[in-house]
């Protein structure tokens, strides 16, 4: 592990915490999804995302039980955050034990970690945690499981996401009929929590995501693979 993890106590606000509610100059954040990336260049694609007007950096965390895939763990994250400290790191756990891994994506440089309601019994525990290592904190919810998972905690989360895809895979078809879903927790929400879309969002796609009250889109494929990120990353934001 690196010399800034180690010099890391667990108790001590990560370098740059809540840097997500910094970000209040835009009302649309746009966030490109490393998972499309070529991993063999990583830090020049984050580079290029981040240069082409991509807001913060969503990294997708798969353990291949919560969801049939896997992806990356802290390390990768750890090599981003050193490559570009000042970038913001939105981790997206989809994995069965969120608990496990909080203190390691802390230490490799988040500033953000939503895990999804569907893992666990009582998110609580979990968002206290995140929010006493200087993190913001974001819950997840599947096409199929309804906004009123959520509600419950929208005072006490920093971020809700919203999966227009069934997680797992990048390049999937957005599902719209999770749009109303938004558009219920945007209207219950506390002024500035953040609303994230997830999956399957393109140009076409964004402006509902925009209308139904998100105000963070996650793309993938539609970024990276892409000659021109500037021109989509701006039309996703428009
Ligand atoms: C899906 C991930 C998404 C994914 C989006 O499980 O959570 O963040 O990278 O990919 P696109 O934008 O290609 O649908
Ligand atoms: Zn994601």
């Amino acid at each position: 592990m690196s010399d800034r993890s180690a010099t890391n106590s667990s108790t001590a606000p990560a370098p740059g915490s809540r840097r997500l509610l910094k970000l209040a100059h835009r009302a649309t954040l746009v966030a490109p999804s490393i998972l499309s990336a070529d991993f063999a260049k990583l830090g020049d694609e984050c580079r290029a995302a981040l240069a082409a007007g991509g807001d913060l950096l969503h990294v997708d965390v798969m353990d291949g039980h919560f969801v049939p895939n896997l992806s990356m763990g802290p390390a990768i994250c750890d090599c981003v955050h050193r490559a570009l400290p000042e970038a913001v790191l939105d981790v997206h756990l989809m994995v069965t034990d969120p608990a496990a891994y909080i203190e390691s994506f802390a230490k490799a440089g988040a500033a953000h970690i939503t895990f999804h309601i569907e893992a666990v019994s009582d998110p609580l525990p979990l968002v206290a945690q995140i929010h006493a290592l200087g993190l913001t904190a974001g819950l997840a919810i599947n096409p199929d499981t309804p906004a009123a998972a959520l509600e419950p905690y929208l005072t006490d989360i920093d971020l809700a996401l919203v999966m227009s895809v069934h997680p797992g895979f990048s390049g999937q078809k957005f599902i719209p009929s999770v749009l109303p879903k938004s558009r219920t927790l945007r209207d219950a929400a506390p002024r500035g929590l953040r609303v994230e879309m997830d999956g399957g969002i393109t140009p076409e796609t964004a402006p509902a995501c925009r209308a139904h009250g998100c105000d963070i889109l996650v793309a993938a494929s539609a970024i990276f693979g892409r000659n021109d990120y500037a021109s989509v990353i701006a039309a996703l934001r428009a």
